[in-house]
């Protein structure tokens, strides 16, 4: 007699950061998503143009919210309970902008960007620039959410990746903890969390500041990156040492955890090795419950426990609602331990390779992970 697979009934859950794209990207990006329980997602506004206005009617050539909300909900995201998208933040952003959005129900967050520091980044600017110009005060006083790309911007190579430090730990340790001083009560998550430094400093800050943290950052450190230089695996920012992935898988997985939770950071290229370079940016849509359940067991906790099953929930369904004050789906989705097939995902011409295949040597052998949703 085989045993029956562990499985595990979780309420359906919020994808609170995840890259949906435009135009004929969006409709199989967002079926990944609710193929994978998401009762709602936070669609990065990394867009070309990117989402720096609130409503159409604002100065700017920029997409606004209020449009790219609506293109999301008629491409197949009108069944989701919830669809954030937060403001790019740019130069030409300004207090009143963000305090009238605000008011009128429209602007519930706003990412920062560190120029040039990642796909879509070109059009950052600079944090100093939203301290003087009064946007970070305009959003503290109104309540909106600063998504935050954590990383000091513009660095000499060898202060951005070393030994010693690197631009993820600059910011936690240098400058963000100004922005928490002179903020006090602006609500912050850092995003894609990938350094021990930068955990340490979200667990000890006040309980407005929290983080998302992404399947491959607990999953995989740089060695996975660099033998056999695994280029599916290049995201920013950049995964890092074993050091850094105990602290987070301790953080994520600890049972008082309240303030970190999931944001896969689904990013989807079609050509990630370029002539002089990669895109920047993993693939985990369709399949990021399933990776974050296997990164929990690598990380020592025992799913087929009810108690350990809790820690996952509080991850993967609680946290992160609860900081945006959502509602916790009624609805369910089952997660059961059993192996499922990965296939790339076609989408027109174009091929989006998974994280997990595109880690393997050959992709024409089949690509399995330990968790499937039934
Ligand atoms: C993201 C993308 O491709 O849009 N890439 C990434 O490496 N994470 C952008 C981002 O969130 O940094
Ligand atoms: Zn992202």
């Amino acid at each position: 007699m085989t045993d029956t697979p562990i499985t595990i009934e979780l309420p359906k859950w919020y994808d609170l950061h995840a890259h949906f794209r435009q135009d004929e990207m969006i409709a199989p990006l967002i079926k990944g998503h609710i193929a994978m329980g998401c009762a709602g997602i936070l669609a990065m506004p990394n867009t070309k143009p990117p989402v720096g206005k609130i409503f159409k009617s604002d100065p700017g050539n920029y997409t606004s919210i209020e449009h790219y909300s609506s293109v999301l909900r008629s491409d197949g995201g009108d069944t989701l309970k919830e669809i954030i998208v937060p403001l790019y933040l740019t130069t030409e952003m300004t207090p009143a902008l963000i305090t009238r959005g605000a008011e009128m129900g429209m602007l519930k967050c706003a990412k920062y960007y560190p120029p040039h520091g990642t796909t879509g980044a070109e059009l950052g600017a600079p944090l100093e620039t939203y301290v003087e110009n009064g946007v970070f005060a305009a959003m503290e006083g109104a309540g909106v959410v600063l998504n935050i790309h954590g990383e000091e911007h513009a660095l000499p190579a060898e202060q951005y990746f070393d030994r010693t430090t690197n631009a993820e730990e600059l910011f936690y340790r240098e400058r963000l903890p100004r922005i928490v001083d002179q903020f006090p009560n602006l609500k912050i998550v850092g995003e894609h969390l990938t350094t021990k430094i930068a955990t340490d400093f979200i667990s000890a800050a006040p309980d407005h500041i929290v983080a998302t943290v992404t399947p491959q950052h607990l999953l995989y450190t740089i060695g996975h990156l660099l033998q056999g230089f695994k280029y599916h695996l290049y995201c920013l920012p950049l995964i890092k040492f074993e050091e850094d992935r105990e602290a987070l898988r301790a953080a994520v997985t600890h049972p008082g955890n309240d303030k970190f939770f999931a944001g896969t950071d689904s990013a989807p290229h079609t050509t990630k090795a370029t002539e002089c370079g990669c895109a920047a940016g993993c693939y985990t849509g369709a399949i990021a419950p399933q990776l974050y359940a296997q990164s929990f067991e690598l990380a020592g906790v025992d799913l087929s426990d009810e108690n350990e099953q809790e820690i996952f929930k509080n991850f993967l369904c609680f946290n992160g609602p609860d900081f945006y004050g959502l509602d916790i789906p009624t609805e369910t989705f089952t997660l059961q331990k059993f192996p499922q097939e990965i296939e790339p995902l076609k989408i027109g011409k174009n091929t989006i390779v998974p994280l997990p295949l595109g880690m393997q040597s050959d992709t024409n052998e089949p690509c399995t992970i330990p968790w499937r949703i039934v």
